[in-house]
């Protein structure tokens, strides 16, 4: 199917979400963990953890593609380098409800590089061309890249915008850029989140010169302002582990860029409780969905009681709520906490 308005992504609350989005992260951005990112967060883009293409196609999708409506927008990331299996896990994704099928091009593990998809497809523009448009072809919803800007020792700029191209011409209009080679030997997937030298300018460049497509930053973003800044720049700001982290960064941002009121972290928690009280009927363990919490009170007091009391209590059996009352109560939530750093709205 052509891109263009009968495509879901034409939806403007998706298409708004561009700004702030929140990087795919194996065991964590699990669905619990989006549905707290969305309550803090409520106009950010959310990310799956990369699920591999075989898998959507063969395995437990219940478990897999696991989802509460309240997520939208949210994109499942896809891991594979066969277009017709993409193409199925793409159409298998997009008719569970997902707003955007995107692809890793980025991720250096060994176990990845030895199934021949990740980084290692930097390397190979036409294949994953090939891949987008197959995918593209299956689905109603836009197909996105999550990419690097090389591998290993390519450090030509002209090189990263070939590839680009490449995948453009197969009608992906979205990149996301993690703004840093992968170092494909030597270096663990850890490593190569920190090592290899962060080059925003190439993001820049690449929006500069082709200003028609969406170009999104990633990588390194660590604070409220390094993220305003990339804005003057690019269409959008994709935060991993400072969000992770920090969650309540993700609620000052996505409060100063899209106009909401600023909350508490204490009633945003509070927000979750029917989510939580559902899971917990059905199943589901406190500790499993109170992990994603444990940094929210991170530099405010009692911040540290706060999470020892979640950490420790949430892997009791039979924790529920009230575990959750009480470490609200050893914190101090001020209203105005976020109110006196405020967060400049891009320009
Ligand atoms: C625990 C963890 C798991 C990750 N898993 C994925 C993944 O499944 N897919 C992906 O494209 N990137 C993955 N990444 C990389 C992030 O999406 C992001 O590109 C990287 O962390 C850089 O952004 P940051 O500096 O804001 O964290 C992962 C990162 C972390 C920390």
């Amino acid at each position: 199917m052509p891109q263009g308005a009968s495509r879901r992504g034409g939806d403007a609350r998706y298409r708004a979400s561009v700004r702030l989005s929140v990087a795919p992260m194996m065991d964590w951005t699990d669905s619990h963990c989006r549905v707290s990112h969305r309550l803090l967060a409520p106009n950010a883009r959310l990310y799956t953890e990369m699920v591999h293409a075989n898998a959507v196609v063969l395995g437990d999708r219940a478990r897999l593609l696991a989802m509460d409506p309240v997520e939208h927008p949210v994109a499942l990331q896809l891991g594979g380098s066969e277009p017709a299996l993409l193409a199925q896990a793409a159409r298998i994704g997009a008719d569970h409800g997902f707003d955007e099928i995107n692809l890793n091009v980025g991720c250096p593990s060994d176990r990845v590089q030895a199934g021949r998809f990740g980084a290692c497809l930097m390397r190979e523009p036409a294949l994953v061309a090939d891949s987008v448009a197959a995918m593209a072809a299956a689905c109603d919803v836009p197909v996105t890249v999550k990419c690097r800007l090389g591998v290993d020792d390519d450090h030509e700029y002209a090189r990263f915008l070939a590839f680009v191209d490449t995948v453009a011409a197969a009608g992906c209009r979205d990149f996301i850029v993690h703004a840093r080679n992968a170092w494909l030997k030597g270096l663990s997937p850890k490593e190569n989140r920190e090592v290899p030298p962060l080059r925003y300018d190439w993001a820049y460049a690449l929006k500069r010169e082709r200003p028609a497509l969406t170009v999104v930053v990633n990588g390194g973003i660590a604070d409220a302002d390094e993220a305003s800044a990339h804005l003057d720049h690019v269409d959008g700001a994709m935060l991993g582990r400072a969000a992770y982290h920090d969650p309540w960064l993700l609620h000052r941002l996505d409060a100063a860029w899209y106009g909401g009121a600023v909350s508490t972290r204490a009633d945003v928690l509070r927000a979750m409780r029917p989510y939580v009280e559902r899971q917990l009927a059905r199943g589901a363990q406190l500790k499993h969905i109170s992990r994603h919490w444990l940094g929210l009170f991170q530099g405010e007091r009692g911040g540290r009681a706060f999470r020892q009391v979640l950490s420790e209590g949430a892997h009791r059996p039979g924790a529920d709520w009230s575990l959750v009352e009480q470490a609200i109560a050893v914190t101090a939530a001020r209203p105005s906490e976020a109110a006196s750093t405020p967060v400049q709205s891009p320009r």
